[in-house]
């Protein structure tokens, strides 16, 4: 998980938005750290955590950016979003609701972001199938049609959380 003593080619910002609870902090906690937590507390303002990874021969230090779903926590939204190149925006396939809001959060990112941003749909909680609420297709099929990454995740079971951070760096390099 990185050698701080390596030079750095690139920092690329990355921003989490979603819902409350639909597990952006869990998802962070187990891309930077490898780890994560069943009582984790809702996150209040903005955190963020880095990770370098090589990419195409280039040290990539991803900066990841979380803050809280929750209207009444979050923070300043102009300075969340400046100088990001990419975006995870997050749903929990067990509660549809989360789903639903997916457009209102791509519209304050698309508002408020470089247009050139690269933005990935996720689906969190995929362990959690036997309570799914979002059928994979739906999901697909509106990436398909806004031109998004998609994936389903699970921080959990650390299904997909590397996969999706790659997609992103990836594409943005
Ligand atoms: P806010 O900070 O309020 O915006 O919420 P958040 O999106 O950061 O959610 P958080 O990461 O705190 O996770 C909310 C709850 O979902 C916690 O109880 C987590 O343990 C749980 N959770 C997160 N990811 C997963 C997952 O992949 N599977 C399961 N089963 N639970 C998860
Ligand atoms: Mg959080």
């Amino acid at each position: 998980y990185g050698d701080p003593s390596q030079k750095i080619d690139y920092v690329f910002k990355v921003v989490l938005i979603g819902d409350s609870a639909v597990g952006k902090s869990q998802i962070l906690a187990r891309f930077a750290r490898n780890e994560f937590s069943l009582d984790s507390k809702a996150t209040i303002g903005v955190e963020f955590q880095t990770r370098t990874l090589v990419i195409e021969h280039k040290s990539v230090k991803a900066q990841i950016w979380d803050t809280a779903g929750q209207e009444r926590y979050r923070a300043v939204t102009s300075a969340y979003y400046r100088g990001a190149v990419g975006a995870m925006l997050v749903y929990d396939i067990t509660k549809r609701q989360t789903f639903d809001h997916i457009p209102r959060w791509l519209d304050e990112l698309r508002g408020h972001a470089d247009k050139n941003i690269v933005i990935i749909l996720i689906g969190n909680k995929s362990d959690l199938e036997n309570q799914r609420a979002v059928p994979t297709e739906d999901a697909k099929e509106f990436a398909q049609k806004e031109g998004l990454f998609f994936l389903e995740t699970s921080a959990l079971e650390a299904t997909n959380v590397e996969a999706a951070f790659l997609t992103v760096l990836t594409e943005i390099f």
